[in-house]
């Protein structure tokens, strides 16, 4: 379904809402004459304006009456001053969509005095590079056509899924958290190359494009993870000497842990938890 040209209300111009800005003016999703935003901080308001070329507004207020379609991109910790902000100018044709990790639908639904239009979405750290992975959950009020332009919208910034709520505490410990996983994993097999004697600068670049390789092996040639270790592990040869190794290490347990410790700390955090869980009250909820 074609998108269309959407005039946005952006609430808070950090680097999401300038990198989904940025998408949707290149893909033409933006409609300029439509869109206005508005940022506490002045350096990057008026950087996100000159950049993206669309008007600023006074307040998070003015935005949210100028505007029906209203992005919320701020820190979790300031959603609700800017809930309160815009209460009494929402209108019932509001759709307002927060990506602010880990807020509940039914919090900005308390938030927006009762508004139940709203969509929550989970995106990562590649829509900087347009190269992202969204889950969306939408409130049963947003209608099918509106959800499927919302998802077209974080399609311009890559791969798109939709999730019931239940699950975006999970999508949030594996591809919100993700980045950070891989990028340590990268870093890790760079330092192995530097251990077998290569460059680091060389080793990093290398590192990066075999995940990047791999990714692609799975996701445009449909081909399952085994299939890529086995045709790459021949007999009694190198792939497998290291193979051996990870699997007498643990890898694949500790990967899945890491991704089921997030999502138990993203849940933590959306039911108000300040302190960090440790594992074991962590594994002890399964
Ligand atoms: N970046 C990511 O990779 C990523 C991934 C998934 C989800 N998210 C979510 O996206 C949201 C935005 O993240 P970000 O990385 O873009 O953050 P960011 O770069 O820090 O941008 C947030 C901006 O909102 C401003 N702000 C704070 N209070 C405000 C208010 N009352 N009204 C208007 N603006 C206000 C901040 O100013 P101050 O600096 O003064 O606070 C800051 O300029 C977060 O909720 C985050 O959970 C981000």
């Amino acid at each position: 379904m074609a998108v269309g040209r959407w005039g946005v209300g952006f609430l808070g111009t950090g680097q999401m809402a300038t990198a989904l800005a940025s998408a949707w003016r290149r893909t033409e999703c933006l409609d300029l004459s439509r869109s206005w935003a508005w940022d506490i901080q002045a350096a990057a308001r008026e950087q996100f304006a000159q950049r993206i070329g669309l008007p600023l507004a006074a307040s998070n207020r003015e935005v949210a009456s100028r505007c029906e379609l209203l992005l919320l991109a701020v820190k979790p910790g300031d959603v609700e001053a800017v809930l309160e902000e815009i209460r009494p100018v929402l209108r019932p044709e509001h759709l307002f969509v927060s990506i602010a990790a880990g807020v509940r639908l039914q919090t900005l639904q308390d938030g927006l005095g009762g508004h139940r239009r709203i969509v929550r979405v989970m995106p990562n750290t590649g829509c900087l590079v347009g190269c992202g992975a969204s889950g969306i959950s939408a409130a049963p009020e947003v209608t099918p056509r509106e959800v499927e332009q919302v998802e077209g919208l974080f399609r311009a910034v890559g791969y798109v899924c939709r999730v019931p709520e239940t699950l975006l505490d999970a999508v949030t410990g594996l591809s919100g958290s993700g980045p950070a996983f891989v990028a340590l994993i990268v870093e890790a097999l760079a330092d192995g190359g530097v251990l077998s004697g290569l460059p680091r600068n060389l080793a990093l670049e290398l590192a990066a494009h075999t995940v990047l390789g791999t990714a692609r092996l799975i996701l445009e040639d449909g081909r399952h993870p085994a299939q890529i270790k086995d045709a790459v592990a021949s007999p009694g040869g190198t792939t497998i000497a290291g193979l051996h190794v990870l699997e007498k290490a643990g890898v694949r347990g500790v990967l899945q842990q890491a991704v089921w410790m997030a999502t138990c700390r993203a849940k933590e955090l959306a039911e108000g938890g300040q302190n960090p869980s440790t594992a074991e009250g962590c594994f002890s909820k399964k």
